[in-house]
C-alpha cells in the first residue's frame, strides 16, 4: 500500500471580468474605504452568463493535468468541490468527467462549503492510502456571483468565483504528503449561512424567487467569531498531531473569508504574517477554490519548496472545518 499522496500537478482560473469596489458603490450603498477596512477585499471575478462551475473547475484541471504530465484518461477519479454545482443532478464531478473526457474517471461531488477543498483532500488521502484510487483529480470550484444577492450589501461586497485544482497520486516516501488532519462540523450552525431556496425543502416557486431564497444568506457577525475560533482550534490540532511548531511552518494558507479574520488567526496561531498567503484582495472570498487558487500561486510564486511544512485551513457553510499539515 502506498505510504501517503503527493500532489503532481496544481492549476487554477479565474474569470477575466474584474468587479472593482468601485464598480460595487454604483450597485449598492457602500463604498471602497468601508470594503477595504473590513475585509481587505479590492475586487473580485465574475463568471460570464452561461459559465457554469464546471466550466472553470475545467480551465483550473487542465493546468493541474498539464503539470502532472498526465491525460485525462488516466485519471480514475474525479472529485470536485463546490456549492455551485452546475444543477442538483448531475454532479458537477460528471460534467467536468464529460467535459475532460476523463471517461475512466468515477466521479463525485463534495459538499462542505469554504472547507471542501481540505475535507477533499483527506477523503483522496484514504483512498489513495487505501490503494482504492491512483491518480485522482480534486477540484474546487465556485460561481459564487449566481447565488449572490446583488442588492444585499452585507454579502455581496465578499463574494467571487474562481477554480483551483489539484492531481493526487500515490507516494512511497514517507517524507512528504499528508501529515496530519483534522474535519469538524457544526450543524446546528448551518442557519448561518445557508441558501434556503430550490432544494428540497423549499422547492422553486414564484413565491421563493420571489422572496430570494435562491440566493446566499450569512449572518457575517456571528460567523466571524466561530471562524478564528474553528480555525485556530483546528490548525492547533493538526500541528499537535504532527508533532511540529508554529515555527516550523514554511507557509501558512487559510480560507480567503476576510482579513481581519486571517490577521486574527495568524496572530493567535504565533505565524507571523510573512509566512501567511492572502490574496483576498484580488479574488475576495470564493469558498472552497480560496485555497487551491491560493495553493497554485504560491507555488508558481516560488513560495513552496521541497521539504516545506505547508499548513492549509479552512472554515465554512455547514458549519464546516478542516486543517491539513502538508510536507512537500
Ligand atoms: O466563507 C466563510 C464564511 N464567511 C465568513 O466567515 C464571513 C465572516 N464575517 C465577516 O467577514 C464580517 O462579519 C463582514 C465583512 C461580513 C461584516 O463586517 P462586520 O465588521 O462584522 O460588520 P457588521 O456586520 O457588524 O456591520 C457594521 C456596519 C453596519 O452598520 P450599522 O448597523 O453599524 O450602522 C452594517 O450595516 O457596517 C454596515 N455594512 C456596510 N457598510 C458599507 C454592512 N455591509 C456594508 C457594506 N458597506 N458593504
Amino acid at each position: 500500500m502506498p505510504k501517503n499522496f503527493k500532489i503532481a500537478g496544481l492549476g487554477s482560473y479565474l474569470p477575466e471580468k474584474i468587479l472593482t469596489n468601485a464598480d460595487l458603490e454604483k450597485m449598492v450603498d457602500t463604498n471602497d474605504k468601508w470594503i477595504t477596512e473590513r475585509t481587505g477585499i479590492k475586487e473580485r471575478r465574475i463568471a460570464k452568463e452561461g459559465q457554469p462551475s464546471s466550466d472553470l473547475a475545467v480551465e483550473a484541471a487542465k493546468i493541474a493535468l498539464k503539470n502532472a504530465s498526465l491525460d485525462p484518461k488516466e485519471i480514475d477519479l474525479i472529485l470536485v468541490a463546490t456549492i455551485t454545482s452546475d444543477m442538483l443532478c448531475p454532479s458537477t464531478a460528471c460534467v467536468v468527467q464529460d467535459k475532460l473526457g476523463a471517461t475512466n474517471a468515477a466521479a463525485l461531488d463534495i459538499s462542505a462549503a469554504c472547507s471542501g477543498f481540505v475535507y477533499g483532500l483527506v477523503v483522496c488521502h484514504s483512498l489513495i492510502c487505501q490503494g482504492q484510487y491512483k491518480k485522482v483529480l480534486l477540484i474546487a470550484a465556485e460561481t459564487l456571483s449566481k447565488i449572490t444577492d446583488w442588492k444585499d450589501r452585507s454579502t455581496c461586497v465578499l463574494l467571487g468565483d474562481g477554480a483551483g485544482a489539484a492531481v493526487l497520486i500515490p507516494s512511497n516516501s514517507d517524507k512528504e504528503g499528508l501529515l496530519a488532519s483534522t474535519l469538524g462540523a457544526m450543524g446546528s450552525a448551518g442557519n448561518l449561512i445557508c441558501l434556503p431556496g430550490g432544494g428540497s425543502l423549499n422547492p422553486a416557486t414564484h413565491k421563493t424567487v420571489d422572496e430570494r431564497l435562491h440566493y446566499l444568506k450569512m449572518q457575517g457577525n456571528e460567523l466571524f467569531k466561530l471562524a478564528v475560533k474553528s480555525l485556530v482550534e483546528a490548525a492547533k490540532t493538526v500541528m499537535q498531531k504532527a508533532k511540529v511548531k508554529p515555527e516550523d511552518i514554511n507557509l501558512f494558507i487559510p480560507h480567503q473569508a476576510n482579513m481581519r479574520i486571517i490577521n486574527a488567526s495568524a496572530t493567535r496561531l504565533g505565524v507571523p504574517m510573512e509566512k501567511v498567503f492572502i490574496n483576498i484582495d484580488k479574488y475576495g472570498n470564493t469558498s472552497a477554490a480560496t485555497i487551491p487558487i491560493a495553493l497554485d500561486e504560491a507555488f508558481r510564486a516560488g513560495r513552496i519548496k521541497k521539504g516545506d511544512l505547508i499548513l492549509l485551513d479552512a472554515f465554512g457553510g455547514g458549519l464546516t472545518w478542516g486543517a491539513c499539515l502538508l510536507r512537500w
